[in-house]
Protein backbone atom coordinates (compact mmCIF):
# COMPACT_ATOMS: atom_id res chain seq x y z
CA UNK A 1 0.00 0.00 0.00
CA UNK A 2 1.07 3.73 -0.92
CA UNK A 3 2.16 5.29 2.41
CA UNK A 4 -0.47 8.56 2.59
CA UNK A 5 -1.14 10.74 5.78
CA UNK A 6 -4.35 9.69 5.35
CA UNK A 7 -3.93 5.65 4.51
CA UNK A 8 -4.09 4.42 7.90
CA UNK A 9 -7.84 2.98 8.15
CA UNK A 10 -7.47 2.39 3.99
CA UNK A 11 -6.88 -1.45 2.65
CA UNK A 12 -6.77 -0.57 -0.55
CA UNK A 13 -4.56 1.73 -2.84
CA UNK A 14 -6.54 4.69 -4.21
CA UNK A 15 -7.55 4.46 -7.79
CA UNK A 16 -5.39 5.80 -9.58
CA UNK A 17 -8.07 7.46 -12.11
CA UNK A 18 -9.40 8.87 -8.62
CA UNK A 19 -6.10 9.81 -8.07
CA UNK A 20 -6.17 12.09 -10.70
CA UNK A 21 -9.59 13.25 -10.62
CA UNK A 22 -8.42 14.41 -6.28
CA UNK A 23 -5.51 15.53 -7.14
CA UNK A 24 -5.02 19.54 -6.48
CA UNK A 25 -1.55 20.03 -6.85
CA UNK A 26 -0.93 20.56 -10.32
CA UNK A 27 -2.71 23.98 -9.73
CA UNK A 28 -1.96 24.46 -6.26
CA UNK A 29 1.51 24.12 -5.71
CA UNK A 30 1.32 27.83 -5.92
CA UNK A 31 0.37 28.20 -2.75
CA UNK A 32 3.97 26.75 -1.71
CA UNK A 33 5.47 30.06 -0.25
CA UNK A 34 1.98 30.73 1.61
CA UNK A 35 1.73 27.34 2.89
CA UNK A 36 5.56 26.94 4.19
CA UNK A 37 4.89 30.96 5.73
CA UNK A 38 1.60 29.04 7.57
CA UNK A 39 3.22 25.83 8.91
CA UNK A 40 6.73 28.08 10.10
CA UNK A 41 4.41 30.31 12.06
CA UNK A 42 2.64 27.06 13.38
CA UNK A 43 5.34 25.31 14.73
CA UNK A 44 6.76 29.01 16.01
CA UNK A 45 3.63 28.95 18.07
CA UNK A 46 3.93 24.85 18.64
CA UNK A 47 7.26 25.58 20.28
CA UNK A 48 5.95 28.59 22.26
CA UNK A 49 2.82 26.01 23.62
CA UNK A 50 5.52 23.62 24.50
CA UNK A 51 4.08 21.15 21.67
CA UNK A 52 7.40 21.16 20.20
CA UNK A 53 10.71 21.51 21.44
CA UNK A 54 12.69 24.71 20.24
CA UNK A 55 15.26 21.79 18.56
CA UNK A 56 12.38 20.74 16.58
CA UNK A 57 10.57 23.87 16.07
CA UNK A 58 14.08 24.40 14.51
CA UNK A 59 14.63 21.62 12.56
CA UNK A 60 11.21 22.03 11.09
CA UNK A 61 11.74 25.90 10.41
CA UNK A 62 15.32 24.87 8.33
CA UNK A 63 13.52 21.63 6.43
CA UNK A 64 10.79 23.69 5.20
CA UNK A 65 13.20 26.85 4.07
CA UNK A 66 15.07 24.07 1.87
CA UNK A 67 12.19 22.98 0.32
CA UNK A 68 10.98 26.07 -0.19
CA UNK A 69 14.19 27.48 -1.90
CA UNK A 70 13.93 23.79 -4.08
CA UNK A 71 10.88 24.43 -5.33
CA UNK A 72 11.87 28.03 -6.26
CA UNK A 73 14.29 26.82 -8.42
CA UNK A 74 12.62 23.95 -10.07
CA UNK A 75 14.39 20.98 -8.70
CA UNK A 76 11.30 19.65 -6.33
CA UNK A 77 9.03 17.52 -7.95
CA UNK A 78 5.49 17.52 -6.99
CA UNK A 79 3.70 13.99 -6.26
CA UNK A 80 0.07 13.72 -7.42
CA UNK A 81 -0.53 11.03 -5.30
CA UNK A 82 0.32 12.79 -2.44
CA UNK A 83 -2.70 14.90 -3.30
CA UNK A 84 -2.07 18.67 -3.22
CA UNK A 85 0.92 21.05 -1.63
CA UNK A 86 0.14 20.62 1.51
CA UNK A 87 0.85 16.92 1.93
CA UNK A 88 3.51 17.13 -0.39
CA UNK A 89 5.60 19.87 1.90
CA UNK A 90 4.70 17.94 5.21
CA UNK A 91 5.96 14.24 3.84
CA UNK A 92 8.98 15.59 1.79
CA UNK A 93 9.63 17.54 5.30
CA UNK A 94 9.46 14.48 7.45
CA UNK A 95 11.48 12.68 5.18
CA UNK A 96 13.86 15.08 5.20
CA UNK A 97 13.78 15.81 9.44
CA UNK A 98 12.39 12.70 10.67
CA UNK A 99 10.16 12.53 12.85
CA UNK A 100 9.89 16.47 14.16
CA UNK A 101 7.54 16.75 10.94
CA UNK A 102 5.20 14.15 12.11
CA UNK A 103 4.72 16.39 14.48
CA UNK A 104 3.72 19.94 12.93
CA UNK A 105 0.16 18.52 11.84
CA UNK A 106 -0.71 19.11 15.30
CA UNK A 107 -3.54 20.84 16.56
CA UNK A 108 -4.03 21.53 12.83
CA UNK A 109 -6.05 20.04 9.78
CA UNK A 110 -6.00 20.82 6.10
CA UNK A 111 -9.19 22.93 6.46
CA UNK A 112 -7.98 25.26 8.28
CA UNK A 113 -3.96 25.20 6.52
CA UNK A 114 -5.84 26.11 3.25
CA UNK A 115 -8.17 28.63 4.50
CA UNK A 116 -4.97 30.51 5.63
CA UNK A 117 -2.43 29.68 2.57
CA UNK A 118 -5.68 30.80 0.33
CA UNK A 119 -5.78 34.03 2.05
CA UNK A 120 -2.62 34.85 2.20
CA UNK A 121 -2.31 34.31 -1.64
CA UNK A 122 -5.17 36.70 -2.39
CA UNK A 123 -4.10 39.49 0.15
CA UNK A 124 -0.84 39.39 -1.48
CA UNK A 125 -2.09 38.76 -5.69
CA UNK A 126 -4.36 41.66 -4.35
CA UNK A 127 -1.69 44.28 -3.22
CA UNK A 128 0.19 43.49 -6.25
CA UNK A 129 -3.38 44.11 -8.44
CA UNK A 130 -3.33 47.46 -6.51
CA UNK A 131 -0.19 48.11 -8.08
CA UNK A 132 -0.70 47.42 -11.60
CA UNK A 133 -3.92 49.50 -11.09
CA UNK A 134 -2.07 52.72 -9.66
CA UNK A 135 0.15 52.30 -12.51
CA UNK A 136 -2.65 52.33 -15.51
CA UNK A 137 -3.86 55.78 -13.27
CA UNK A 138 -0.43 57.28 -13.60
CA UNK A 139 -0.78 56.38 -17.02
CA UNK A 140 -4.02 57.56 -17.67
CA UNK A 141 -3.39 61.25 -15.38
CA UNK A 142 -0.25 61.44 -17.56
CA UNK A 143 -1.95 61.05 -21.04
CA UNK A 144 -4.67 63.56 -19.74
CA UNK A 145 -1.71 65.45 -19.21
CA UNK A 146 -1.15 66.36 -22.54
CA UNK A 147 -4.63 66.58 -23.85
CA UNK A 148 -6.19 68.85 -21.33
CA UNK A 149 -6.60 71.13 -24.71
CA UNK A 150 -7.83 68.37 -26.84
CA UNK A 151 -11.49 68.33 -27.47
CA UNK A 152 -13.03 65.65 -28.46
CA UNK A 153 -16.73 65.06 -29.25
CA UNK A 154 -18.60 63.57 -25.79
CA UNK A 155 -21.07 60.92 -26.76
CA UNK A 156 -24.11 59.71 -25.49
CA UNK A 157 -26.04 56.32 -27.50
CA UNK A 158 -22.51 56.88 -29.55
CA UNK A 159 -24.09 59.54 -30.98
CA UNK A 160 -21.95 63.62 -31.13
CA UNK A 161 -23.82 64.76 -27.93
CA UNK A 162 -21.49 67.52 -26.31
CA UNK A 163 -18.00 68.69 -26.72
CA UNK A 164 -15.70 67.68 -23.83
CA UNK A 165 -11.70 67.70 -22.79
CA UNK A 166 -10.23 64.49 -23.57
CA UNK A 167 -8.46 64.90 -20.14
CA UNK A 168 -11.81 64.98 -18.74
CA UNK A 169 -12.88 62.05 -20.79
CA UNK A 170 -9.97 59.93 -19.46
CA UNK A 171 -10.24 61.36 -15.81
CA UNK A 172 -13.81 59.34 -16.00
CA UNK A 173 -11.23 56.21 -15.77
CA UNK A 174 -9.25 57.35 -13.28
CA UNK A 175 -12.33 57.53 -11.10
CA UNK A 176 -13.56 54.18 -11.85
CA UNK A 177 -10.15 52.90 -11.04
CA UNK A 178 -10.12 54.08 -8.03
CA UNK A 179 -13.28 52.57 -6.84
CA UNK A 180 -11.44 49.41 -8.07
CA UNK A 181 -8.88 50.18 -5.99
CA UNK A 182 -11.07 51.02 -2.85
CA UNK A 183 -13.18 47.88 -3.45
CA UNK A 184 -9.89 45.77 -2.94
CA UNK A 185 -8.91 47.77 0.12
CA UNK A 186 -11.78 47.06 1.66
CA UNK A 187 -11.64 43.60 0.40
CA UNK A 188 -8.21 42.84 2.24
CA UNK A 189 -9.83 44.38 5.22
CA UNK A 190 -12.38 41.42 5.53
CA UNK A 191 -10.54 38.94 4.60
CA UNK A 192 -7.74 39.51 7.21
CA UNK A 193 -8.73 37.08 9.72
CA UNK A 194 -6.71 34.10 10.44
CA UNK A 195 -8.46 30.57 10.50
CA UNK A 196 -5.23 28.85 10.92
CA UNK A 197 -5.83 26.72 14.71
CA UNK A 198 -9.75 26.14 13.45
CA UNK A 199 -8.59 22.93 13.36
CA UNK A 200 -10.88 20.99 10.97
CA UNK A 201 -14.10 22.64 12.03
CA UNK A 202 -14.30 22.26 15.59
CA UNK A 203 -11.09 23.93 17.17
CA UNK A 204 -8.35 22.01 19.27
CA UNK A 205 -7.67 20.58 22.57
CA UNK A 206 -4.31 21.74 22.23
CA UNK A 207 -3.19 24.71 24.06
CA UNK A 208 -2.23 26.73 21.28
CA UNK A 209 -2.27 30.69 20.55
CA UNK A 210 -4.06 31.34 17.81
CA UNK A 211 -3.09 35.43 18.13
CA UNK A 212 0.38 34.95 18.14
CA UNK A 213 0.07 32.94 14.56
CA UNK A 214 -2.60 35.63 13.05
CA UNK A 215 0.68 37.96 14.13
CA UNK A 216 3.26 36.27 12.81
CA UNK A 217 1.27 35.86 9.66
CA UNK A 218 -0.10 39.75 9.43
CA UNK A 219 -3.88 38.79 9.97
CA UNK A 220 -5.43 41.60 12.11
CA UNK A 221 -6.40 38.61 14.36
CA UNK A 222 -7.66 34.75 14.64
CA UNK A 223 -11.62 34.27 13.15
CA UNK A 224 -14.42 33.67 15.97
CA UNK A 225 -15.85 30.87 15.08
CA UNK A 226 -13.99 27.68 13.60
CA UNK A 227 -16.67 26.35 11.42
CA UNK A 228 -17.42 29.70 10.04
CA UNK A 229 -13.43 29.85 9.45
CA UNK A 230 -12.87 26.34 7.55
CA UNK A 231 -15.95 27.10 4.96
CA UNK A 232 -15.50 31.02 4.35
CA UNK A 233 -14.46 31.80 0.83
CA UNK A 234 -16.09 34.94 0.65
CA UNK A 235 -12.96 36.93 0.73
CA UNK A 236 -11.95 34.59 -2.80
CA UNK A 237 -15.41 35.61 -4.03
CA UNK A 238 -14.72 39.27 -3.34
CA UNK A 239 -11.50 39.06 -4.94
CA UNK A 240 -13.00 37.63 -8.12
CA UNK A 241 -15.88 40.19 -8.07
CA UNK A 242 -13.50 43.07 -7.78
CA UNK A 243 -11.63 41.68 -10.88
CA UNK A 244 -14.61 41.26 -12.35
CA UNK A 245 -15.40 44.67 -12.05
CA UNK A 246 -11.84 46.08 -12.94
CA UNK A 247 -12.35 44.03 -16.21
CA UNK A 248 -15.86 45.32 -16.74
CA UNK A 249 -14.34 49.28 -17.03
CA UNK A 250 -11.21 47.79 -18.77
CA UNK A 251 -13.28 46.38 -21.22
CA UNK A 252 -15.04 49.64 -21.54
CA UNK A 253 -11.86 51.07 -22.46
CA UNK A 254 -10.60 48.90 -24.76
CA UNK A 255 -13.65 49.40 -26.70
CA UNK A 256 -13.49 52.83 -26.78
CA UNK A 257 -9.95 52.65 -28.30
CA UNK A 258 -10.95 50.45 -31.02
CA UNK A 259 -13.57 52.73 -31.62
CA UNK A 260 -11.29 55.36 -31.50
CA UNK A 261 -8.40 53.39 -33.74
CA UNK A 262 -11.47 52.37 -36.05
CA UNK A 263 -10.73 53.74 -39.87
CA UNK A 264 -13.66 55.84 -39.73
CA UNK A 265 -12.98 57.74 -36.33
CA UNK A 266 -9.11 57.32 -36.83
CA UNK A 267 -9.16 59.64 -33.67
CA UNK A 268 -6.22 57.82 -32.25
CA UNK A 269 -2.78 56.05 -33.16
CA UNK A 270 -1.88 52.93 -31.11
CA UNK A 271 2.03 52.33 -30.63
CA UNK A 272 3.42 49.47 -33.33
CA UNK A 273 4.86 47.73 -30.19
CA UNK A 274 1.29 47.45 -28.64
CA UNK A 275 -0.25 46.62 -32.18
CA UNK A 276 -0.26 43.19 -34.67
CA UNK A 277 -0.66 42.61 -38.15
CA UNK A 278 -2.85 40.49 -40.50
CA UNK A 279 -1.13 37.67 -42.43
CA UNK A 280 -2.96 38.63 -45.63
CA UNK A 281 -4.02 42.06 -45.72
CA UNK A 282 -0.26 43.99 -45.83
CA UNK A 283 -2.20 46.83 -44.73
CA UNK A 284 -3.40 46.16 -41.55
CA UNK A 285 -2.36 47.34 -37.72
CA UNK A 286 -5.07 45.71 -35.13
CA UNK A 287 -5.62 46.77 -32.05
CA UNK A 288 -5.46 43.09 -30.77
CA UNK A 289 -4.64 44.39 -27.17
CA UNK A 290 -7.61 45.85 -26.90
CA UNK A 291 -9.41 43.09 -28.13
CA UNK A 292 -8.39 40.30 -26.44
CA UNK A 293 -8.43 42.64 -22.95
CA UNK A 294 -12.41 43.55 -24.02
CA UNK A 295 -12.12 39.54 -24.83
CA UNK A 296 -10.97 38.29 -21.30
CA UNK A 297 -13.84 39.30 -19.59
CA UNK A 298 -15.74 36.68 -20.54
CA UNK A 299 -13.67 33.76 -18.56
CA UNK A 300 -13.35 36.58 -15.84
CA UNK A 301 -17.37 36.90 -15.66
CA UNK A 302 -17.40 32.67 -15.99
CA UNK A 303 -15.20 32.47 -12.93
CA UNK A 304 -16.94 34.71 -10.61
CA UNK A 305 -20.18 32.98 -11.55
CA UNK A 306 -18.20 29.23 -10.71
CA UNK A 307 -17.44 30.05 -7.55
CA UNK A 308 -20.90 31.53 -6.48
CA UNK A 309 -22.45 28.42 -8.08
CA UNK A 310 -19.80 26.12 -6.36
CA UNK A 311 -20.30 27.91 -2.71
CA UNK A 312 -24.04 27.39 -3.09
CA UNK A 313 -25.86 25.01 -1.33
CA UNK A 314 -22.23 23.70 0.38
CA UNK A 315 -23.24 22.74 4.29
CA UNK A 316 -20.91 23.36 6.75
CA UNK A 317 -18.18 22.67 7.78
CA UNK A 318 -15.52 21.80 5.04
CA UNK A 319 -16.41 19.84 1.55
CA UNK A 320 -13.92 18.77 -1.31
CA UNK A 321 -16.19 21.05 -3.72
CA UNK A 322 -13.58 23.96 -2.14
CA UNK A 323 -10.95 22.52 -3.67
CA UNK A 324 -12.53 23.95 -6.91
CA UNK A 325 -11.84 27.22 -5.68
CA UNK A 326 -8.29 27.69 -6.42
CA UNK A 327 -8.37 27.70 -10.35
CA UNK A 328 -10.86 30.47 -11.37
CA UNK A 329 -9.49 32.88 -8.47
CA UNK A 330 -5.85 32.26 -9.69
CA UNK A 331 -6.85 32.35 -13.24
CA UNK A 332 -8.74 35.76 -12.63
CA UNK A 333 -6.23 37.49 -10.67
CA UNK A 334 -3.57 36.53 -13.29
CA UNK A 335 -5.98 38.12 -16.00
CA UNK A 336 -6.69 41.39 -14.42
CA UNK A 337 -3.20 41.84 -13.38
CA UNK A 338 -2.20 41.21 -16.85
CA UNK A 339 -4.49 43.42 -18.79
CA UNK A 340 -3.97 46.29 -16.32
CA UNK A 341 -0.70 45.94 -17.01
CA UNK A 342 -0.82 46.13 -21.13
CA UNK A 343 -3.82 48.75 -20.87
CA UNK A 344 -1.24 50.84 -18.95
CA UNK A 345 1.22 50.48 -21.52
CA UNK A 346 -1.23 50.93 -24.73
CA UNK A 347 -2.53 54.11 -23.01
CA UNK A 348 1.24 55.62 -22.36
CA UNK A 349 1.56 54.87 -26.48
CA UNK A 350 -1.50 56.47 -27.37
CA UNK A 351 -1.23 59.46 -29.83
CA UNK A 352 -4.26 61.60 -30.50
CA UNK A 353 -4.99 62.34 -34.18
CA UNK A 354 -5.66 66.01 -33.80
CA UNK A 355 -7.02 67.08 -36.99
CA UNK A 356 -8.83 64.56 -37.30
CA UNK A 357 -10.92 64.87 -34.13
CA UNK A 358 -11.18 68.54 -35.09
CA UNK A 359 -12.50 68.11 -38.23
CA UNK A 360 -15.10 65.48 -36.43
CA UNK A 361 -16.56 68.15 -34.13
CA UNK A 362 -17.48 69.97 -36.85
CA UNK A 363 -20.38 67.01 -37.63
CA UNK A 364 -23.40 66.32 -35.66
CA UNK A 365 -23.89 69.70 -34.46
CA UNK A 366 -22.08 69.01 -30.99
CA UNK A 367 -23.09 72.57 -29.90
CA UNK A 368 -26.44 72.25 -30.18
CA UNK A 369 -27.13 72.48 -26.63
CA UNK A 370 -25.49 75.72 -26.65
CA UNK A 371 -27.32 77.72 -28.99
CA UNK A 372 -30.70 76.94 -26.94
CA UNK A 373 -28.49 77.73 -23.65
CA UNK A 374 -27.35 81.02 -25.75
CA UNK A 375 -31.53 81.78 -26.09
CA UNK A 376 -32.49 81.05 -22.20
CA UNK A 377 -29.43 83.51 -21.25
CA UNK A 378 -31.54 85.74 -23.63
CA UNK A 379 -35.12 85.29 -21.52
CA UNK A 380 -36.20 82.36 -23.85
CA UNK A 381 -37.78 79.58 -21.84
CA UNK A 382 -35.84 76.57 -22.35
CA UNK A 383 -38.72 74.36 -23.71
CA UNK A 384 -38.82 77.03 -26.66
CA UNK A 385 -35.34 77.43 -26.93
CA UNK A 386 -34.89 73.64 -27.22
CA UNK A 387 -37.91 73.54 -30.33
CA UNK A 388 -36.11 76.19 -31.57
CA UNK A 389 -32.95 75.24 -32.28
CA UNK A 390 -34.45 71.46 -33.29
CA UNK A 391 -36.05 73.41 -35.94
CA UNK A 392 -33.09 75.16 -37.12
CA UNK A 393 -30.63 71.68 -36.75
CA UNK A 394 -33.68 70.23 -38.91
CA UNK A 395 -33.21 72.57 -41.65
CA UNK A 396 -29.68 72.28 -41.78
CA UNK A 397 -29.70 68.57 -42.42
CA UNK A 398 -31.87 68.87 -45.41
CA UNK A 399 -29.42 71.37 -46.86
CA UNK A 400 -26.10 69.67 -45.69
CA UNK A 401 -24.99 72.16 -43.76
CA UNK A 402 -23.46 72.52 -40.13
CA UNK A 403 -23.87 75.10 -37.46
CA UNK A 404 -20.82 76.69 -38.51
CA UNK A 405 -22.02 77.74 -42.03
CA UNK A 406 -24.75 79.78 -40.52
CA UNK A 407 -24.99 83.63 -41.05
CA UNK A 408 -26.55 85.64 -38.54
CA UNK A 409 -29.40 86.67 -40.62
CA UNK A 410 -30.69 83.20 -40.97
CA UNK A 411 -29.60 82.55 -37.29
CA UNK A 412 -32.02 85.48 -36.64
CA UNK A 413 -34.74 84.30 -39.07
CA UNK A 414 -35.18 81.72 -36.14
CA UNK A 415 -35.17 83.59 -33.40
CA UNK A 416 -34.77 87.58 -32.47
CA UNK A 417 -32.33 86.92 -29.79
CA UNK A 418 -29.97 85.85 -31.45
CA UNK A 419 -26.64 88.02 -31.90
CA UNK A 420 -23.33 88.21 -33.03
CA UNK A 421 -22.23 86.16 -29.52
CA UNK A 422 -24.05 83.21 -30.98
CA UNK A 423 -20.79 82.40 -33.01
CA UNK A 424 -18.47 82.27 -29.99
CA UNK A 425 -20.85 80.36 -28.22
CA UNK A 426 -21.11 77.74 -30.77
CA UNK A 427 -17.47 77.31 -30.53
CA UNK A 428 -16.66 73.82 -29.39
CA UNK A 429 -13.77 75.05 -26.65
CA UNK A 430 -16.04 77.86 -25.19
CA UNK A 431 -18.36 75.02 -24.99
CA UNK A 432 -16.31 73.02 -22.69
CA UNK A 433 -15.61 76.30 -20.72
CA UNK A 434 -18.68 76.90 -20.25
CA UNK A 435 -19.63 74.10 -18.01
CA UNK A 436 -17.70 75.30 -15.38
CA UNK A 437 -20.57 73.36 -12.53
CA UNK A 438 -18.25 71.01 -10.34
CA UNK A 439 -17.44 68.21 -11.72
CA UNK A 440 -17.94 69.39 -15.22
CA UNK A 441 -15.50 69.68 -18.53
CA UNK A 442 -14.26 73.22 -18.35
CA UNK A 443 -10.55 73.27 -18.94
CA UNK A 444 -10.30 75.03 -15.90
CA UNK A 445 -12.09 72.47 -13.98
CA UNK A 446 -9.98 69.71 -15.26
CA UNK A 447 -6.58 71.32 -14.70
CA UNK A 448 -7.97 71.34 -10.99
CA UNK A 449 -8.84 67.61 -11.03
CA UNK A 450 -5.82 66.62 -12.43
CA UNK A 451 -4.25 67.46 -9.45
CA UNK A 452 -6.73 66.26 -7.28
CA UNK A 453 -6.47 62.85 -8.74
CA UNK A 454 -2.40 62.82 -8.59
CA UNK A 455 -2.79 63.95 -4.98
CA UNK A 456 -5.50 60.82 -4.00
CA UNK A 457 -2.93 58.36 -6.86
CA UNK A 458 0.37 59.41 -4.07
CA UNK A 459 -2.34 59.14 -1.25
CA UNK A 460 -3.16 55.83 -2.14
CA UNK A 461 0.66 54.86 -2.22
CA UNK A 462 1.54 55.82 0.77
CA UNK A 463 -0.80 53.69 2.67
CA UNK A 464 0.03 50.19 1.20
N1 LIG B 1 -6.66 20.31 -1.31
C1 LIG B 1 -7.70 20.64 -0.41
C2 LIG B 1 -8.38 21.94 -0.86
O1 LIG B 1 -7.79 22.63 -1.64
C3 LIG B 1 -7.15 20.83 0.96
C4 LIG B 1 -8.11 20.53 2.03
C5 LIG B 1 -8.38 19.09 2.09
N2 LIG B 1 -9.18 18.78 3.19
C6 LIG B 1 -9.85 17.61 3.25
N3 LIG B 1 -10.56 17.40 4.27
N4 LIG B 1 -9.77 16.75 2.25
O2 LIG B 1 -9.47 22.24 -0.49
Amino acid sequence: MKDKPWSGRFNQDTDVVVEAFTESVSFDSRLYREDIQGSIAHAHMLCAAGILTAAEAEAITEGLVGIGEEIENGSFSFDPALEDVHMNIEVELTRRIGEAGRKLHTARSRNDQVATDFKLYVREELCRTEESLRRLMTSLIEKAREHVDTIIPGMTHLQHAQPVSLAHHLLAYVEMFLRDHSRIVDTKKRLNTSPLGSAALAGTPHPIDREMTAAELGFDGPSRNSMDAVSDRDFALEAVFDAATIMMHLSRMAEEIILWNSSPFSFVELSDAYCTGSSIMPQKKNPDVAELVRGKVGSVYGNLVALLTMMKGLPLAYNRDMQEDKIPVMETLDTVRQCLEVMAGLIAGLRVNQEAVRESLNRGFITATDVADFLVDKGVSFREAHRITGELISSLIGQGRTLGELTLDEFRSYAKEFDEGIFTVIRPENSVDRRTSFGGTARKNVRQELNHAQERLAGLENTD
